[in-house]
Parts: C-alpha cells; structure tokens; sequence
C-alpha cells in the first residue's frame, strides 16, 4: 500500500514507440524528446515535494509488470498507453486489480485522428484523460495526479480527526 503520509508518489508510465518522440511523427507528437518530457516531469515534482519514477515499455506485459510493481510504492499513475490505450484489456485489468488512481494522458487528440483511436479501454478506469496537449498532457496529468493524492490525503485527514472528536472521553474511576 502507498502511504498516506509523506511524500506523494508518481509512476509515470510510457507504452510502445513513446521512446522515439522527438523524431516520431514530429508533426502530430511534437519534437520534444522522452528524455526532456522525463526530466521536465522529474523537475515538476521535486517542486512540489513528490517522488516520481518514470518508465517505457514497447510490450504490454512489461507495462503490465510495471504497474503491479507500482502497487506498494505510488500513490498514482500518470500513463501513456500509447496503442496499447485502444486494445489492451490487459492493462485495463492491472489497473483494476491494483487499484491505482490512474491520469491518462496522450500528446495527440485522440478524439479528433482515426476513428480506432476514438476509444480509449483504460478511460473509464482512470480518474480522468488528458489529450491533445503535446508534451503539456504529461504536466497537466502530473498536477492532476498530484492535485487527486493531496485532496485525498486531506479528506482522509479530516475523516480521521472527525472519528477522534466522536470518541466518548474516558470516565475517570
Ligand atoms: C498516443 C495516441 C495513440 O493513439 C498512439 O497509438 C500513440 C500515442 C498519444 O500520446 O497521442 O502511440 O497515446
């Protein structure tokens, strides 16, 4: 279990052929590169206190791998399926055994290119999607995931504060 305390933690998560961004379809993905997108990430979350750990897969077992290694360490998951966003049950269900809150995020309008692309199968698990930002999804999903774990963490705070005040006090004998 992530804890409820301390610093939050992200699993940024990048699927197949995200490694060739900067030279992949620079018109549709842009020209920044993962690396930059990692370290722009990793820069964005140091600011605001957290831990982050970004990671690419071309196989959608090793996506699967990486988030059931997540469980235990992140708070959320900020993911780029990539192909695997429009086919992958798999991934769907690792989500769903693991119960991470999950950002999903794409460079591209997935809504607005071929009609395959339309239908995201992780979605509907996710707390929300980001999409046709560029490399900017990735930043707007990081604030997002951060933004989900710190409002949580703050109403489970106060859950917690409200069970104490209801506590009877001890009767002195
Ligand atoms: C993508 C959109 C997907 O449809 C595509 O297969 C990708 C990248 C995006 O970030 O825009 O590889 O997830």
């Amino acid at each position: 279990m992530a804890k409820a305390t301390g610093p939050v933690r992200i699993q940024v998560l990048h699927g197949p052929n995200l490694n060739l961004l900067g030279t992949r379809e620079p018109h549709i993905y842009g020209t920044t590169t993962l690396a930059e997108i990692n370290a722009e990430l990793e820069r964005r979350a140091t600011e605001r206190g957290a831990e982050l750990r970004a990671a690419q897969s071309n196989s959608e077992g090793e996506i699967i791998n990486l988030i059931q290694a997540a469980k235990g360490w992140a708070d959320a998951i900020v993911l780029n399926g990539a192909a695997y966003t429009h086919t992958s049950y798999a991934i769907r269900d690792a989500l769903d055994a693991t119960e991470i809150p999950t950002v999903e995020v794409h460079l591209s309008n997935i809504h607005a290119r071929e009609a395959f692309r339309a239908h995201s199968v992780t979605a509907a698990r996710s707390i929300g999607v980001i999409t046709g930002f560029g490399a900017n999804s990735y930043y707007l999903g990081l604030d997002a995931a951060l933004s989900h774990v710190e409002a949580t963490r703050r109403s489970h705070g106060k859950a917690g504060k409200r069970q104490i005040g209801k506590q009877r006090p001890q009767r002195k004998r």
